[in-house]
């Protein structure tokens, strides 16, 4: 008799959305060696890193040189400077936290993934689209999946209004991947009020809160009442450029508390035991990006991502093309024209204009005849795919 595999893993697709897509441009480039693929798919960054992180990330890298500065493991939830770093940022949204409410890692992907771990057999409901780490880790513990349906119709904004009251955990992103909506708090105050009625907790995932334009929270404690009923989770990937340097932060309120249990205590002790710990020198980093002055050129890199955005909508505009987002968001939330479903609008512009985006079904089945644009390319890359959509569409 053999082991038992967790069967689980027979109900996710087979691969991850990015891998297949970087699996499909590969065997594009293999069948056409001298083709020129410009990807405006996965959404990785293209800038590099400021002056202030690289500066950061030097003069770590020097202390680690000498005997008297050198570091080993650094603290397992992140060092007082990183987490009093994060303090401070939340602060200027007018959020105050403690620095043990803030639990440090090397990504938002790893944390969102990981979190199911802590919570029992619940009813899960995750938005459709989504993106694929919420839903795919949790058909992968073999949990209760149920959908709330982010469409046209409800600005892919769904609210709770209508949900059975029962105690749920629930998946919200805002701004939202895939389809760039943003939450306003008035919207926030609802799905807070719902989950503290229903005594359900709330994933919050703010990665691209940095992208917000406008008067929209940038994190759901912003919202009264939050911090008993919310997990937040955060990164610098899409904010300061680090989707290779790899820092992130989950923040678990100490009033979170279910069953008399403080979820921050049940996190500690997760992460304590399965993760070892950002590197002294990405921490310096991360800490310096959220720095007065790494925020100033952060904010650069923002608003240089978000002109590749409004390049892209003008195509979008002029072939009177239906999309949403990239005013919040870095990402364009399009209807595949000409009635296209999202995968072969993918084989359509990987063919002849060989620019990739990311089919919308591949972020769930209301994702299905939508496709998705980064503006995380170069300048030139993305006025070159501009150009090479105006002339195909
Ligand atoms: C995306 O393209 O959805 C993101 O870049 C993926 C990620 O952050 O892991």
């Amino acid at each position: 008799m053999s082991i038992k595999l967790n069967d689980n893993y027979n109900n996710a697709k087979k691969s991850y959305l990015f891998s297949e897509i970087g699996r499909r441009v590969r065997t594009y480039r293999e069948a056409h060696p001298d083709s020129n693929v410009i990807s405006l798919g996965i959404g990785d960054v293209t800038l590099p890193l400021t002056p202030t992180v690289i500066a950061a990330l030097h003069s770590a890298t020097d202390e680690m040189s000498k005997k008297e500065t050198f570091r080993g493991y650094a603290p397992e939830y992140g060092y007082d400077f990183a987490r009093d770093a994060i303090v401070s940022h939340y602060a200027e949204y007018g959020v105050t936290l403690s620095p043990d409410e803030i639990f440090v890692s090397d990504g938002a992907k790893s944390d969102l993934g990981n979190i199911v771990e802590i919570f029992g057999d619940n009813e899960v409901l995750i938005p459709d689209p989504v993106y694929p780490v919420n839903y795919d880790s949790n058909v992968m513990s073999g949990r209760r999946i149920s959908f709330i349906n982010a469409t046209k119709e409800n600005n892919f904004l769904p609210m709770p209004d209508e949900l059975p009251r029962r105690s749920m955990i629930i998946y919200m992103c805002s701004p939202n991947n895939p389809t760039g909506a943003v939450y306003s708090k008035e919207q926030l105050k609802k799905w807070v009020s719902f989950a503290r009625e229903t005594e359900s907790v709330i994933i919050f995932d703010s990665a691209y809160e940095a992208y917000i334009s406008g008067n929209y929270p940038h994190s759901i404690y912003e919202v009264d009442g939050a911090k008993s009923c919310a997990i937040e989770i955060c990164s610098l990937s899409k904010t300061a450029g680090f989707t290779g340097v790899r820092f992130a932060w989950t923040v678990m309120p100490s009033e979170l508390i279910i069953n008399g249990v403080q979820l921050a205590q049940m996190w500690a002790r997760r992460q304590a035991t399965k993760f070892n710990g950002v590197s002294y020198i990405i921490q310096r980093a991360a800490a310096a990006a959220l720095s007065p002055e790494g925020m100033a050129e952060c904010r650069e890199l923002v608003s240089y991502y978000m002109k590749n955005a409004s390049i892209l909508s003008s195509v979008l505009k002029e072939k009177g093309i239906w999309y949403t987002g990239g005013v919040s968001s870095p990402y364009l939330w399009l209807k595949c024209p000409d009635g296209y479903d999202s995968w072969s609008f993918f084989d359509y512009l990987l063919n002849n204009a060989e620019v990739v985006g990311t089919p919308g079904s591949g972020f769930g089945a209301q994702g299905e005849g939508y496709f998705r644009l980064t503006s995380f390319g170069s300048r030139e890359a993305t006025e070159e795919a501009a150009s090479r959509l105006r002339r195909v569409l």
